[in-house]
């Protein structure tokens, strides 16, 4: 069923927020604890439905999650120590944690049966299972995408690996299988993308390097047949949610907000880097170190923007947010030109597509030239669309979040799936003055 929003002009947002904890370091605290011997204790776990489904893999796999004293506390089985499920893995609408379980099921001698939404299920896993069945896991099949049953091995071979996408998922896929392998798994990635595989690996005890290369590639390297030790881990707060807050702040008049306790780490930050380009009032304050990641509170001012080139190398810092930008970049003065965004047309819509049709409802000038997205900003939005999201949570969020600053309200089809991402993020808006209905 359906769930229609509108969000209604809104004046002056006011007052400090915190944003649920980061989506991608959920994930990967969930699966390392599960791999890892001993007790794992997560602080600020995203609990959204994508972050649920893989807590609900690892545990049909063996690992014991349980909530305990505020916190998540999971029992890992060690390395190699998981156990076939007895049915399907349902990873629901998360493109991230099907990627990164394919990986750790590789190392196992096991079988699983993968599957999940009508979203999930038209997105392209021939970008993961390319790389782990050179290592060794076998697929059932000619398909590429899910529903899929799959073999793992605990004889898994390393590899070198370039990656054709600059893809965290995929890079993080092959780290977890390549801690399965005896010697060294290199992957070679075009554009750094977000690393928090690697720093976990880290942080749990697995040996691993990361070089960067003069033209502008990272090698990363880790060392086989690891040992995880469990440990405890504080999810900061997730930059790709907190990113709503911010645009809503920037378009809406009288604006004045604090985002407490923001996710920094530098391959994350690609939409601050771009917007304090577009002339934003975007103050970091106590910027500090939480559990290996860099963390801030953002004030953020209502701001005069103007048009900006964002230039493709930038994607991977702010691939979840270019809908967001593309909202915002309606409200500045001038076009903003984002460019090299192909890898938008893979995620849980084609968003590339979904972007460029809900700017057209809402009354903003926009064309897509091959992966390139124009917006024609005019400082104002006349809004009164109604935008499609296409079962995609974050078009849902970023068209209500233009709705805010717009002269008249914009309505959005569904926002049901909201939940895999940021369940709160009518009420968290409301606390700071957005109004929907
Ligand atoms: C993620 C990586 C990105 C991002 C996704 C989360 C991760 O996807 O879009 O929301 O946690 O590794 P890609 O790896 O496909 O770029």
């Amino acid at each position: 069923m359906k769930q229609p929003l509108t969000a209604v002009p809104s004046a002056r947002l006011s007052g400090r927020a915190r944003v649920p904890g980061d989506k991608s370091i959920s994930h990967r605290a969930l699966i390392l604890g599960a791999l890892a011997t001993g007790h794992t204790r997560v602080a600020g776990l995203l609990e959204a439905a994508d972050v649920m489904a893989t807590a609900n893999a690892v545990a049909a796999l063996g690992a014991e999650v349980r909530r305990a004293n505020g916190a998540v506390e999971i029992m890992g089985q060690g390395v190699g120590g998981l156990r076939a499920p007895t049915s399907a893995l349902d990873f629901g609408n998360s493109g991230t944690g099907s990627r990164l379980m394919l990986g750790v099921v590789a190392g196992h001698d096991i079988e699983a049966e993968f599957t999940g939404d009508a979203s999930l299920c038209r997105r392209p896993m021939g970008r993961v299972l390319m790389p782990l069945t050179a290592m060794g896991l076998r697929a059932e099949g000619e398909r590429e995408t899910l529903p899929l049953t799959v073999r793992g091995t605990s004889d898994l071979l390393p590899i070198v690996y370039d990656l054709p996408v600059p893809s965290a998922q995929v890079k993080s896929a092959i780290l977890l299988a390549g801690m399965h392998a005896p010697g060294r798994t290199t992957i070679v990635e075009p554009l750094p993308a977000r690393d928090h595989t690697e720093r976990m690996l880290g942080h749990f005890g697995a040996e691993l390097t990361a070089e960067d290369r003069d033209d502008g590639a990272r090698v990363v390297t880790i060392c086989g047949d690891a040992e995880l030790h469990g440990a405890d881990i504080t999810v900061p707060g997730d930059p790709s949610s907190a990113a709503f807050m911010i645009a809503a702040a920037l378009i809406c008049p009288g604006s004045d907000i604090v985002v407490e306790g923001v996710l920094l780490n530098p391959t994350r930050t690609g939409f601050i880097e771009t917007l304090c380009e577009m002339g934003a009032n975007i103050e970091q304050l106590d910027h500090r170190l939480q559990g290996g990641e860099p963390v801030g509170d953002l004030r953020v001012t209502t701001s005069t923007l103007k048009g900006v080139r964002v230039p493709p190398e930038r994607a991977p810092s702010m691939i979840d947010e270019y809908p967001v930008l593309a909202c915002v970049a309606a409200y500045a003065e001038g076009e903003t030109r984002m460019e090299g965004l192909a890898e938008l047309k893979v995620k849980e819509s084609d968003r590339l597509a979904a972007t460029a049709a809900g700017l057209a409802a809402c009354g903003v000038e926009a064309r897509l030239e091959a992966d390139d997205l124009i917006v024609q900003g005019r400082g104002q939005v006349k809004g009164g669309g109604h935008v499609a999201t296409h079962m995609d949570h974050r078009i849902a969020m970023a068209f209500l979040t233009l709705g805010l600053g717009a002269r008249e309200a914009v309505a959005v089809d569904d926002v049901s799936m909201i939940a895999t991402s940021f369940p709160d993020f009518t009420k968290l808006m409301s606390k700071l003055g957005a109004e929907f209905r």
